[in-house]
Parts: structure tokens; sequence; C-alpha cells
């Protein structure tokens, strides 16, 4: 059997490692859908190559041919280990979690598991619009409770909107985005408390996407919601996805908090047969032993979130823009560029840059883009130029 070879010297940012005619190789969808003259800063996939451990255990399996149905509780224990290090936070219990074959798919089942069809999801907008697509789709409706100016979010509203989701006597959820995508908000302990005091109040169970919890970038803290008062009625859904460049590799963890288990334990045994092994061989490596390469790609990004604030400030000064806390997300604010609602049209035909629309993100989405900083920095000061030559 090959093996790879461990890497022990320090980890170089991944971000500087693949050239653009390598990353044009690429069939994803970041790199398919437009034509080679456009830069792709869009979906959320980053350029970059995977940690040695991910490619070492994926290769070892394929080697083996353990390519078979997923067993055991590998992705949870990685996950409780990763997470009592990283955030400090020692309840993530093993037994109280299940493999579910993606974030979206597993939030989509936490809410079936809370609320019956007619309900309603609330949500802060802006916002990751498949939370919008998924939750019509099951047939639920989505409330919007929209953040404040400072693009956090504001107690008022959600309590506003909490109480009208149950108004009729129905059951609600809130499918809170933490860290908050697509403005990279970390929401504080103080926050998340609030939340939780909220939702018990009116009895809205709080399901929490927080996939971008590793990605939290110097200078906060991640707060698992399921960690602060009140959060134990909680259904949270975590995945080393996004942090590691793994959504072809399908597979992410629901956690129960205390008071969620019997929950979690209606689960249909059918949701678990989603996920595949390989992803869950990958998944569990990346945690394990994917943290210095992980290091190495936060202080790359950190890097990138400075570079595109010097390169706005020079090319475009009029984009409004507050340097997210977490996620490889930017959120631009075009509005006074004077190029309408959708500027990412314009960026994409006149300068060649994809950007993702603002339009979908739902209320105050409107006149933005968003823009992924997970590339080189050479390919980032590209595409600013691009999309300030659309000015001139
Ligand atoms: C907030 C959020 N949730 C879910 C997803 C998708 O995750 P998955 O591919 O595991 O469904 C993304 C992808 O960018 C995301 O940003």
């Amino acid at each position: 059997m090959t093996r790879i070879p461990h890497e022990t010297s320090g980890e170089p940012n991944p971000l500087r490692a693949l050239g653009l005619d390598t990353l044009r190789r690429r069939t994803s969808m970041k790199w398919r859908t437009y034509p080679e003259d456009v830069l792709p800063l869009w979906v959320a996939e980053m350029d970059v190559p995977l940690a040695e451990p991910v490619v070492r255990a994926v290769t070892d399996a394929l080697a083996l041919g353990d390519t078979g149905y997923p067993a055991g509780t590998a992705y949870a224990e990685a996950l409780a280990d990763f997470a009592g290090k990283r955030w400090g936070w020692a309840g993530l219990a093993v037994e109280r979690t299940a493999i579910v074959p993606d974030v979206m798919l597993g939030a989509v089942e936490m809410i079936k598991l809370v609320t019956g069809p007619g309900d309603a999801v609330v949500v802060n907008t802006p916002v990751y619009p498949p939370f919008f697509e998924f939750v019509t789709h099951m047939d639920r409706q989505v409330a919007q409770a929209p953040l404040g100016p400072d693009l956090r979010i504001d107690p008022g509203t959600l309590e506003e909107s909490f109480r009208r989701a149950v108004a009729d006597g129905r059951r609600a959820a809130f499918l809170l985005c933490s860290p908050h995508n697509p403005t990279g908000t970390v929401h504080t302990a103080e926050e998340l408390s609030t939340v939780a005091r909220l939702a018990e109040r009116y009895g809205v169970r709080v399901v929490a996407d927080e996939i971008h919890a590793p990605l939290v970038l110097d200078g906060a803290d991640f707060v698992p919601y399921l960690s602060v008062p009140g959060g134990e009625s909680g259904l949270s859904l975590m995945s080393a996805s996004k942090a590691w460049n793994l959504a072809g590799l399908k597979a992410a963890l629901a956690i129960a908090g205390p008071a969620a288990g019997a929950d979690l334990a209606r689960l249909p045994e059918e949701v678990s047969h989603g996920p595949s092994h390989l992803g869950v061989i990958a998944h569990s490596a990346a945690l394990r032993d994917g943290n210095a390469w992980l290091d190495a790609l936060l202080a790359g990004l950190d890097d990138n979130r400075s570079l595109l604030s010097d390169l706005l400030a020079e090319y475009l000064p009029g984009i409004v823009h507050r340097p997210g806390e977490a996620t490889y997300l930017a959120w631009l604010d075009c509005r006074a560029l004077g190029l309408g609602d959708d500027p990412a049209q314009v960026f994409l035909h006149r300068g060649r840059v994809a950007l993702n629309s603002g339009l979908p993100f739902g209320t105050g989405g409107a006149g933005h883009v968003r823009l992924n900083l997970a590339t080189a920095p050479e390919v980032l000061t590209e595409a600013v130029r691009r999309m300030a030559a659309v000015l001139e």
C-alpha cells in the first residue's frame, strides 16, 4: 500500500500554494460555472491544496478498498476533542450526536424534528441563500429577522419575529448562523445567551448552523450555542467541510444539547445513511490531525482580510466593508457605487470577476456582493483591480 509520508516541517500558507493554471483544472462548481477569463471569487470553495493528513487518510482508505458504509463515532470523538482544545468546550457528548449527509440536509432534519409543516423558521438576514431554499422546500415558512446596522443580531427584532412565529399556537424554530454567513459576525456569549433566553420565553427551538466555527480569525472567540446558559435545548450542526475545503466529501454532525437528546433520538435512521464513509474518514482526519494546517490557513486568511481592506481603500473607496471576524467571506456594501441592486452582474459582465449577488441573501442584500477571500493574494489583488476598472 502506498503511504503518503507525514509532513513534519512548519505549515506553509495553503492560500499561496496553487496557481490559477492548476486551479482551472478543477471540475467543481467554483471553476466550471464561468468562462476561463472570469476570476471566480464566489461559491464557498477555497483555492488550497488539502491538508496532508486528510489526503493520507483518504488515500489509505482507497488503497485498502475501505469504501463501504460508515460505522462508529470517530467523527464525533474527533470533533469533541477539537471542541475541547479550540473552544474550551467539554459539553459535546458523543452519545448525543448523529452523522448526517451535510450541514444543510442536517439542518432540514433538525427543523423537521421540532416543527411541523407550515410552521415558521426564523432567520437573520442577510443570510446564506439555502436557508430560504431548503426551508421552503420542506414546507416551512421563512420569517426574516434582519441583523442590525452593525450586522449583529438585533434582540428587539428577533423577539418580535419569535412572538409572531408562535402567535397562533404554532411551533417555530430559529435557524441561527454562527458565525454568520455572509457578514462573518461572531456572536458573543452574551448575544447567544440573549437568543437562548428569548427562545425559551417564546418556546422557539434553536437549530444552530455552526459550520464556520473553526474559521474564527484572530481577535474573536467562537462560542458554541449549546454551551451558553439556556442553550441546552438547542440542536447544532457542525462539519469540517468549510474549514478544510471538504464539501465534496459529504459528511456532517448533528449535536443535541442535554435537553434535546430525546429529539435527536427521533431522527430517522436512514438520515445517517446519507454521509459518505470517505467523508467521515476525511472530516475526522482533518479535525484530529489538521490543526497545524488550519492555523496556517487562518493566518493566511487574516492577511487576506487586511489586504482586502487596503485594496478597497485604495481602489474602491465607495464600497463600505466591515471586515468579518470569521469565515473567508467578505460582505461588501456597494450601494454608493451607483451600480443598482445587483452589482455582482456588473462586476461579472464588465469586470470578469464572479462574486455572489447579495439579492438572494434576503432583506439587506440589495446593492451588496459577497466576495470569497480564500484565494492567493495576487488573485485577490487582481479581482479588486478588475472591479475598480468597471467604474472607470
Ligand atoms: C452557513 C452555511 N451552512 C451550510 C453550508 C453548506 O454546508 P454543506 O455543504 O455541509 O451542506 C454553507 C456553505 O457555504 C454555509 O456557509
